[in-house]
């Protein structure tokens, strides 16, 4: 690892967690025995299944190789070229998620830095960000493109984070989830490190024919909205708003599952508040 990427955020990290070396919990040691809803043939056919047919461990080392190759080098100019880094800065720019107040910021799989850049541009001065990522490679990436010392980079497995509980009031997790076999690990872990009222900013795959192929070059899963919603209010994460980068991203169901989320304290009797 370079000296300008670290293991640990320091004062609110608890467990040491390098890519390949964290330790594996035990829902992640088999492939997912879970059926999921049925998708569309093509979608099905397209979609890529490396995630359900090998254990976790066996995945990830694949993502981290997919991540540390010519892909992931050129993953900065892809994001670019399909408008995700404009219009995701949008988001931040309108405030649309509002990141004023927000005193401790995490990024997961920050990669290139797409959304860290957005986070130091718009958060307040003093608030205090970390990135994480499962690979090495793209989080040096990130360092140089981003051409700053401010937020803390971090490798680290979503399926096991390396901080204290209620560490963050404010998360973003851009196109990650898809990389773990169901959505519940990542999420239990995502809500275990916020502060209940903290609010997180999701982007993911969809069960779309885009997703699909989005599934095949990147090596990912895809996920039904309406169920992956369910598992967001099963982990007290609860849907604020469903957000679209462009009225023709509603329309033709593209970009992915965006979504803002609250969490909760399980005693808050919440409302079904999710959108279909
Ligand atoms: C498609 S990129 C997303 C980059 C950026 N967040 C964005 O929104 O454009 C996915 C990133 O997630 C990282 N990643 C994949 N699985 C991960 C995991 N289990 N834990 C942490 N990061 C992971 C990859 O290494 C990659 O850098």
């Amino acid at each position: 690892m370079s000296s300008d990427t670290r293991q640990s955020s320091g004062r609110r990290a608890t467990r040491g967690n390098s890519p390949g070396s964290a330790s594996k919990p035990k829902h992640l040691a088999e492939p997912s025995a879970r059926k999921p809803r049925p998708k569309k043939v093509v979608n099905e056919l397209l979609e890529n299944d490396l995630i359900r047919r090998v254990s976790y461990d066996q995945y990830r080392g694949k993502v981290q190789e997919v991540y540390a190759g010519p892909k992931g080098a050129i993953l900065s100019k892809c994001s670019q070229l399909s408008g995700h880094v404009a219009l995701g800065e949008r988001m931040f720019r309108r405030r649309q998620f509002d990141l004023r107040g927000c005193r401790e910021i995490l990024d997961v799989g920050s990669g290139a830095g797409q959304i860290l850049g957005h986070l130091l541009k718009y958060a307040d001065a003093e608030a205090h960000i970390t990135g994480i990522d499962i690979s090495t490679p793209m989080l040096q990436r990130a360092r140089r493109r981003l051409k700053s010392n401010r937020p803390d980079l971090v490798a680290a497995d979503l399926a096991n984070l390396p901080f204290a509980d209620a560490s963050f009031d404010c998360v973003t997790c851009g196109y990650v989830l898809e990389h773990m076999p169901e959505a519940s690990t990542g999420l239990s872990e995502l809500a275990r490190v916020m502060r209940p009222g903290g609010r997180m900013l999701l982007f993911t795959t969809e069960d779309s024919f885009g997703g699909a192929w989005t599934s095949r070059i990147w090596c990912c899963r895809t996920y039904n909205r309406r169920e992956l919603l369910e598992t967001c209010r099963a982990q007290n994460l609860h849907v604020l708003q469903e957000l679209w980068f462009t009225p023709i991203h509603k329309l033709l169901r593209a970009g992915g599952i965006c979504v803002e989320l609250e969490k909760r304290t399980a005693t808050v009797d919440a409302p079904l508040d999710a959108p279909d």
